[in-house]
């Protein structure tokens, strides 16, 4: 049953990661493209968008606890904690950069375009954590 927390919850936060990046395309749009009647839903992507972070990082500690907890070892999922380890520095960039945007307000261009950039790396990543984290499942959990 523990063996799920941390699949479970990593998935409902990439869910919600791709609204989170449906909201930041609307301001990129806005921002850099110059396109018109674009409303940025500010508040709700930073409250999502610090949600999605938050539980990525956190819940790389619950996973790192699990698999020791039943094979005694840490690293045994190869690719999947590989790539985890890459995310934990894309993760608080991606936090710190988006809380300096939301408390210093002002006119900018680089800041937000590593940003996103960053971002959007990390949803692909997480993609990635999902075929390898069902990989995991089948082969490693439900045996
Ligand atoms: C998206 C961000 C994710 C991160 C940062 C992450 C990170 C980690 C880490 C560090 C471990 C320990 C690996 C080891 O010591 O070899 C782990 C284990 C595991 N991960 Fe993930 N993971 C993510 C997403 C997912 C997803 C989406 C799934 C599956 C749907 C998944 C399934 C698993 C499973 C089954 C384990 C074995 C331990 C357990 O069941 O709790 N992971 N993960
Ligand atoms: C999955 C997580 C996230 C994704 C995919 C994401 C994606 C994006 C994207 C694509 C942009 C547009 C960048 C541009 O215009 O060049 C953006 C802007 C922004 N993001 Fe995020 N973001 C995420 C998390 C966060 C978090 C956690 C915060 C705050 C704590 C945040 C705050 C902001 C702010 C304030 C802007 C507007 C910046 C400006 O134009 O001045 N984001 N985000």
């Amino acid at each position: 049953m523990l063996m799920w927390i941390h699949p479970t919850l990593q998935t409902l936060a990439l869910l919600i990661s791709l609204f989170v990046l449906y909201l930041g395309i609307a301001r990129f749009r806005f921002a850099h493209l110059g396109h018109r009647g674009i409303v940025f839903q500010w508040k709700r992507h930073v409250a999502l968008g610090t949600v999605v972070l938050t539980t990525w990082g956190l819940f790389f500690g619950i996973g790192l606890g699990m698999a020791w907890r039943a094979w005694r070892i840490i690293g045994i999922t190869q690719w999947h904690f590989a790539v985890a380890l890459t995310m934990l520095p894309l993760i608080a960039f991606g936090l710190a950069s988006g809380i300096v945007m939301n408390r210093l307000k002002a006119k900018r261009r680089l800041l937000p375009l590593a940003h996103g950039a960053v971002n959007t790396l990390l949803v692909a990543l997480a993609l990635w954590q999902l075929c390898t984290g069902i990989i995991i499942l089948r082969d490693m959990v439900l045996v």
